[in-house]
């Protein structure tokens, strides 16, 4: 009897032992297969930078909080409707989830409004490109009549001088100028802040070497993300704001859209015919709380946008079991907001 127990527990103990070999077996496999994809597609899309540096307008705590507060400063709209946040809201991933957003006056953009996060590292701003950087960019909202609709920059100097707090504030975040209040120091200030504004997101964990930072399935929609040829365009450590591309290659804008009016992107700012129709290939970081699509806003849900966008940037109809996939893998760049992020700032009395 005692024999038999002993012959019983060795057999069980051989049990055990080839069940954690195999798994340690599929372990290694699984390690090595996401070792040999991560090699790949480090190259093709870096993992998010830790900064946005800009030599001409260095990032410094005082510049940041300085930058925060006037991003939030309804007092930079004519009516005192508007600020930054209004349109690009931290607390919802830098954008309002809206088609196109009402101004200061109630009135409806043309186009939808971008997210603020990771914005900085693009290599220009807007859908058409038509700012160089954020400090550029920053410049435009105040004095966009559809927007924030202020007058002139002096008014705005002035009116930023009226308000007690900012003496201080513009002071400390630009200690060497005689007369730091001014339009030029505003745009230094905020495109500070929004050089702050990055979202590092589980793929950029699972590129790291923590395998379990993502699904298989969502590996399985970053290949498919690649071998349908997305990468072509929505590349770099953005998946995207890297360059400008024709929307669409293959059929026509408005029937994709469903609009009456086709966007002809680039070509109003340099009336090139080459770049008719062309857009800044937006960024894919934190595409699912970005939602709607396009440049329009016109494309609620991103399984419409990504079965779009395969059939007229690359004349190739996805599979719903693809789409899943891929929008699956997309989730992975979705970023943590810290409650610090998404605080609002006090404004300074007057
Ligand atoms: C009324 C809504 C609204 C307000 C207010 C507003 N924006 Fe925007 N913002 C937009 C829209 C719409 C676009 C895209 C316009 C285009 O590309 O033609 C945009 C584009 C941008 C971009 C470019 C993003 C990209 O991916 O190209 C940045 C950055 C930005 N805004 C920051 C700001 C800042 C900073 C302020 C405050 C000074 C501000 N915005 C105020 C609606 C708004
Ligand atoms: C030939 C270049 C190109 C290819 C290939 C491409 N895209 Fe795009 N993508 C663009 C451009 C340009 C836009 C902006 C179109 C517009 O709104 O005018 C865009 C927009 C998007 C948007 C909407 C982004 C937003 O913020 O509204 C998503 C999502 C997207 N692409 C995903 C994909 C996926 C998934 C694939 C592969 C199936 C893909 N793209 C292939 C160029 C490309």
């Amino acid at each position: 009897m005692k024999k038999l127990i002993l012959f019983a527990s060795f057999g069980l103990l051989g049990f055990f032992l080839a069940c954690t070999n195999t798994k340690t077996n599929e372990q290694a496999t699984e390690k090595l297969k996401n070792d040999s994809i991560r090699k790949v597609v480090s190259v093709i899309f870096a993992a998010l930078p830790a900064e946005a540096p800009n030599p001409e307008n260095q990032v410094t705590a005082e510049k940041t909080a300085l930058g925060k507060i006037l991003y939030f400063e309804t007092r930079l709209s004519k009516k005192g409707n508007n600020s930054c946040n209004s349109c690009h809201n931290l607390n919802t991933y830098g954008v309002d989830n809206k088609s196109t957003s009402p101004g200061d006056e109630g009135k409806l953009g043309g186009r939808n409004s971008p997210t603020s996060f990771n914005s900085a590292l693009q290599f220009v701003q807007f859908w058409d490109g038509r700012a160089k950087d954020v400090e550029e960019q920053a410049g435009g909202p105040v004095l966009n009549p559809v927007e924030m609709n202020m007058p002139d920059k002096a008014f705005v100097e002035k009116k930023l001088a009226s308000i007690k707090g900012y003496k201080e504030l513009f002071a400390a975040a630009f200690p060497t100028d005689k007369n730091p209040i001014t339009y030029e120091n505003l745009k230094k200030a905020i495109g500070a802040f929004e050089r702050t504004l990055l979202t590092p997101s589980p793929y950029d964990a699972w590129l790291a070497g923590n395998d379990s930072a993502i699904t298989a399935q969502e590996i399985k929609g970053l290949q498919t993300f690649m071998s349908s040829g997305c990468n072509a365009c929505h590349m770099g450590s953005l998946f995207g704001g890297s360059m400008y591309q024709k929307f669409p290659l293959f059929g026509d804008q408005k029937t994709w859209l469903k609009t009456e009016k086709a966007d002809e992107g680039r070509f109003a700012v340099t009336k090139a015919e080459a770049d008719k129709y062309m857009f800044k290939v937006p960024i894919l970081r934190n595409i699912t709380e970005t939602w709607p699509y396009f440049h329009d806003g016109s494309v609620k849900e991103l399984h419409v946008a990504i079965d779009i966008m395969a059939q007229s940037e690359l004349n190739k109809k996805l599979t719903p079991e693809e789409i899943t996939n891929i929008a699956a893998f997309l989730k992975t760049l979705k970023g943590n907001l810290s409650d610090e992020v998404k605080k609002a700032p006090a404004l300074p009395g007057i």
